[in-house]
């Protein structure tokens, strides 16, 4: 039954996240995004942002206390015809690896950069995760009605910092204040900013008015003003080449846009790109084949589990990316990893939190399964075949933390919940070669406060973190069976094992990491480790 349907279900779909330093504008801009989509009809309904109707979910006590999101959501709605599943990318305290592991469930990226600030902290390791799949970047310059760095610069920077290619798509004209609105190089059409004092939102049609000094837009622009874009128009095209569809599938160069979230400008101009470069549901590398999503039977991948959406029933929901093949309700599906064939009759799709039960599901899809502590990250799902896919790692942690039980007669409780909540991404645990201490390690913060919660609440266990002096972990690998054995008996104090027994050193610098790996040059140090 592999119909005209079918393909149209994948080829209208878009799957994407956004990605961001913390307050660049993300939310926000998702929040436009969503009224575009009419998903909502005013502003303000976003998490974090007063008590809208989409507010996210407050399942735990520490998101009620903090009133923050530990979660991550779905978003799917339309725009012009084609579905868009947006996948939230936790961003402030809720950093975690999920927001890593998030970027390989997407075919493509929307990276939001605050205008007057530039590449950040943040922005620069997502898309250095990016770059593991070369997954196709769109850039969206933010807050232009404040005052910004000069665009020419802000591109310079990206090509240097982030090595990707800019081709600005549109060109702001000034900032802050005197912020009236963007050229669109590639139509060839102005577009003037609304604000205060312009009390009407409308494009001129460039080609009507190619010469910018135009009576007509001069009262809207200014002589100096016009005359100042029209000379650096000519500068960058004359500087940056026509976009390239299939260098930027390729992630070699990324389209670049400029507005204003706040004021709702030049979101449309980024949903256009989104709908008319951003690839369909992509392909994905298996452990034996490359899997289409055009591909008759059903494939898809874990990349995220979320424990007690429901308190009340404590029940676990694991996110998979369709990859191939249409989930019909009741079809039968087997869990490559334990060799089970389950019938799966209820899952969900997500809106901001809220779960919508479905009966089909297409690739590019992320739907919820139920999961009571079977399912890991990382597992496969088919219609029988034997086939894993690979790409969805474990990312080395950034801050680690020693455990300890305030009961010590707890110990099996909190060696279970700790091997449960690693499954499920929630942290990393290590176990020291030379002691019996456990240590955690995770991406953000956050992700500590939310263990000792859940082990509470979930295993009854009270226990409490020390600092412990290590500030960088890489796991360890080598051709040579001996150059580890060599290893192991120089370094057996910096070394731990993680839950799936794989050798990790933990540095107490990154000047002691530096010299480790100059002096042993046949052992790899990776930062990431597939699952
Ligand atoms: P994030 O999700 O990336 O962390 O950023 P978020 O959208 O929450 O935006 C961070 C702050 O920046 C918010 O202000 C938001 O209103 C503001 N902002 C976002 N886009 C623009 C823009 O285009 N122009 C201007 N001037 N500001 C923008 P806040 O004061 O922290 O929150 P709020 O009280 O406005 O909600």
């Amino acid at each position: 039954m592999f119909n005209l349907n079918y393909k149209q279900e994948c080829s209208k779909r878009r799957t994407f996240a956004i990605i961001s330093h913390p307050d660049a504008g993300k939310t926000t801009i998702t929040e436009k995004m969503l009224l575009f989509g009419k998903i909502i009809r005013t502003s303000g309904t976003i998490k974090g942002r007063g008590n809208g109707k989409y507010a996210k979910s407050d399942w735990m006590s520490i998101e009620k206390q903090r009133g923050i999101s530990v979660t991550t959501s779905v978003m799917q709605f339309k725009y012009k015809n084609i579905l868009i599943n947006l996948l939230d990318t936790p961003g402030h305290e809720d950093f975690s690896e999920d927001t890593y592991r998030i970027m390989t469930a997407v075919d493509c990226c929307v990276v939001v950069i605050d205008a007057a600030k530039g590449i950040e902290e943040r922005t620069k390791k997502l898309i250095d995760v990016t770059r593991i799949h070369n997954t196709p970047i769109i850039t969206f310059i933010n807050k232009l009605d404040r005052d910004s760095r000069e665009p020419i610069e802000l591109l310079d920077e990206i090509e240097k910092e982030l090595n990707l290619n800019c081709i600005p798509i549109t060109w702001p004209i000034s900032c802050g204040q005197n912020f009236r609105g963007v050229y669109h190089i590639a139509d060839k059409i102005i577009y003037l900013y609304k604000n205060k004092d312009l009390k009407k939102n409308f494009f001129i049609d460039f080609q009507k008015y190619s010469n910018l000094s135009d009576v007509f837009l001069n009262k809207y622009i200014g002589i100096d003003l016009s005359q100042q874009i029209y000379q650096e128009l000519e500068l960058i095209i004359s500087i940056y080449p026509k976009f390239n569809n299939q260098n930027f599938l390729k992630g070699m160069l990324t389209p670049v846009f400029f507005g204003s979230a706040l004021g709702n400008f030049g979101i449309d101009h980024l949903l256009s790109s989104l709908i008319t470069w951003a690839p369909p549901p992509l392909y994905r590398k298996s452990n034996k084949r490359i899997v289409k999503p055009e591909e008759k039977n059903f494939t898809g991948f874990i990349f995220k589990i979320q424990a007690n959406m429901d308190l009340k029933h404590r029940d676990r929901i694991a996110f998979m990316r369709i990859v191939s093949g249409q989930y019909k309700k009741g079809m039968k599906l087997r869990h490559v990893r334990t060799k089970k064939d389950i019938t799966i009759s209820n899952v969900f799709s997500f809106l901001a939190g809220d779960r919508l039960s479905i009966e089909n599901a297409y690739p590019g899809d992320v739907i919820g399964l139920h999961n009571h502590g079977t399912i890991k990250i990382g597992d496969t799902f088919t219609e029988g075949e034997e086939i894993n896919f690979v790409g969805i790692p474990s990312f080395s942690p950034e801050i680690f933390r020693c455990i300890y039980l305030k009961n010590p007669l707890k110990q099996k409780q909190l060696i279970k919940g700790l091997i449960q909540l690693s499954e499920e991404g929630a942290i990393q645990v290590f176990r020291p070669i030379t002691n019996n201490n456990l240590i955690l390690g995770a991406i953000g913060i956050l992700q500590f406060d939310v263990v000792i919660e859940r082990l509470r609440i979930e295993y009854n266990v009270d226990a409490i973190y020390k600092k412990i002096n290590i500030v960088l972990a890489r796991w360890i690998r080598s051709d040579k069976h001996s150059s580890i054995n060599n290893f192991i008996k120089h370094y057996n104090s910096f070394l731990a094992y993680d839950s799936s027994d794989s050798l990790i050193y933990l540095a107490p610098s990154q000047a002691n990491l530096k010299i480790v790996m100059n002096k042993n040059s046949d052992i790899f140090f990776d930062n990431i480790r597939e699952q």
